[in-house]
């Protein structure tokens, strides 16, 4: 594999290849088995890959959080070494690089930024589009790998790549969990060990959520999810949702199902001084 930090040098690598399909991992490093498997499933469909490892300014709306995320290279391409091949490509650029100037871009995605993540991290979305639009016109991939993990960011990326007229295919990849059932996330190593200890209860409670679907109906699933979770010492709910996986429309029961479309249960929850997601298709048969 190839360690790049100029957009010149991508473009010089991915214009003389005749490697194709050319695969994109889009993350923002501090890898995990997470971001192997998209890795992983771009070098089984792609004979050229570029994984891209950035912590885009633009998407955090929280400067402590911007501050605080974990930032590891040397341990990321340790970890990508025994998935990528010699001619894949790791593009790790500096902030100046991908934002020689403010990039001023308003991505507008109506009612999909408006629910769940959208409505809490003002900005968050937009962000993304402005990182994730300026990586695909620089690596010009046939096909984007992202994780059903964060299933809005997913949502939005399909939005973008329709208001943009990109050609990109986005393969959408499941969540990697935990033994406990946490799904995996960078910000997972910063949780304390006594809150890192009861996490498994936010995969195991949506999951009871999701399966109990056609049991209950959705204000009770909804206060049950929430004295789960706010009975635990240092947990708080901020949001359960049910939404579909094209508009994002909040269920509000059952009988608003959309034949032909998928249904998640979407959480978010502070765990300490943590902000975790985690999301779970609904068994509709
Ligand atoms: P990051 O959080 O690093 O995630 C990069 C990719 O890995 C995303 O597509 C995310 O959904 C996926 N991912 C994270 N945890 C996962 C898990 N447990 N199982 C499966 N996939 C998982 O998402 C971003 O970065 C940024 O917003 C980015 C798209 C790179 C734009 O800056």
């Amino acid at each position: 594999m190839k360690r790049v930090n100029r957009i010149k040098e991508v473009r010089d690598l991915i214009a003389f290849t005749n490697r194709k399909p050319v695969g994109f991992v889009p993350t923002m490093g501090a890898l995990h088995m997470g971001h192997l498997s998209l890795a992983e499933a771009a070098v089984k469909a792609c004979p050229e890959v570029v994984v891209s490892i950035f912590v885009n300014p633009t998407q955090f709306n929280d400067p402590e959080d911007l501050k605080n995320y974990p930032r590891n290279t040397k341990a990321d391409l340790e970890l990508l070494s025994p998935v990528l091949r010699g001619n894949d490509i790791i593009f790790t650029p500096e902030v100046n690089e991908i934002y020689p100037e403010p990039d001023k871009r308003v991505f507008g995605f109506g009612d999909l930024e408006k629910v769940m993540e959208g409505a809490r991290r003002p900005g968050h979305f937009n962000g993304v589009a402005q990182v994730v639009s300026k990586l695909f016109d620089i690596v010009k991939p046939d096909m984007a790998f992202f994780g059903q993990k964060d299933f809005q960011q997913l949502t939005i990326i399909k939005e973008l790549v329709r208001i943009t007229g990109s050609n990109v295919k986005i393969i959408s990849c499941p969540i990697v969990r935990e033994k406990d059932g946490l799904a995996m996330s960078s910000r997972n190593m910063l949780l304390e060990p006594s809150i890192r200890k009861e996490a498994g209860i936010i995969f195991r409670t949506i999951n009871s959520a999701a399966q109990r679907f056609f049991k209950s109906d959705i204000v009770s699933l909804k206060s049950e999810v929430s004295q789960a979770i706010n009975s635990l010492p240092g947990f708080a709910l901020e949001y359960f949702e049910i939404a579909d996986d094209v508009e994002l429309k909040l269920l509000g029961s059952a009988s608003g199902l959309i034949p032909g479309r998928k249904y998640y249960a979407c959480i978010a929850v502070r765990a300490g001084k943590i902000r975790l997601i985690d999301n779970v298709e609904i068994p509709l048969v």
